[in-house]
């Protein structure tokens, strides 16, 4: 799985080793189970894998955000949670810390309804795309500055379902989206 402009950043096996470290850590820190409110689509696959592997209980809802155009920094709440989170402690499950900008509105508006505790936790970090400065307290995996599909994360919706993390040539999916269709479902 390394053809042109293809590399995988975590194989399945480290994706689960991965989960399991964040899941261990997010169990050692609450004793009371928490609501884990996870980000519309990207972190649905994380969301199955880590409150598995949690060993606290949780409740799980869902919120969406707008797209924004890179860089102006509009970013609006699309579909709310259904829970009301005051007095809870709250996790915020979101696969791809990128500019930063859905998490810094998330913590002005989740911050807003009094929850006992909101902590953030990323499957990917990738640090030098950050337009505004953000506190992750749990951080899967940090990257270079390359866009990554597979594990949730999209390429104009596609890969969401692809079992590993591969960072991938963005000038060869704007030539034809479906580029590594075969490599990454066929091998
Ligand atoms: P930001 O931190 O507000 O810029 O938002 C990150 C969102 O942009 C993520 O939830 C993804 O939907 C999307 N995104 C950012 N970088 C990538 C990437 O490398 N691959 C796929 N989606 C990405
Ligand atoms: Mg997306």
């Amino acid at each position: 799985m390394t053809g042109p402009g293809l590399r995988v950043v975590l194989d399945a096996d480290a994706i689960d080793a991965t989960v399991e470290r964040l899941a261990g850590e997010l169990s050692g820190r609450f004793d009371d189970g928490v609501v884990l409110a996870a980000v519309l689509r990207g972190s649905v696959p994380f969301l199955a894998d880590l409150s598995r592997a949690m060993t606290i209980h949780s409740l799980i809802d869902f919120l969406a955000i707008t797209k924004y155009e890179r860089g102006t920094g509009r970013v609006r709440l699309l579909k709310d949670l259904d829970i009301d989170i005051t007095g809870r402690d709250v996790v915020v499950v979101e696969d791809i810390v990128d500019t930063g900008l859905t998490s810094a509105f998330l913590r002005g508006e989740l911050t807003r309804r009094s929850p006992r505790s909101l902590t953030f936790c990323t499957f990917v970090d990738r640090v030098p795309a950050r337009v505004v400065p953000v506190e992750l307290d749990h951080v899967g995996v940090e990257i270079p500055d390359e866009f990554v599909i597979g594990y949730g994360l999209d390429y104009r919706g596609r890969y969401r379902n692809v079992k590993v993390l591969a960072a991938v040539d963005t000038d060869v999916l704007s030539s034809d989206p479906d580029a590594y269709v075969d490599e990454l479902y066929l091998s």
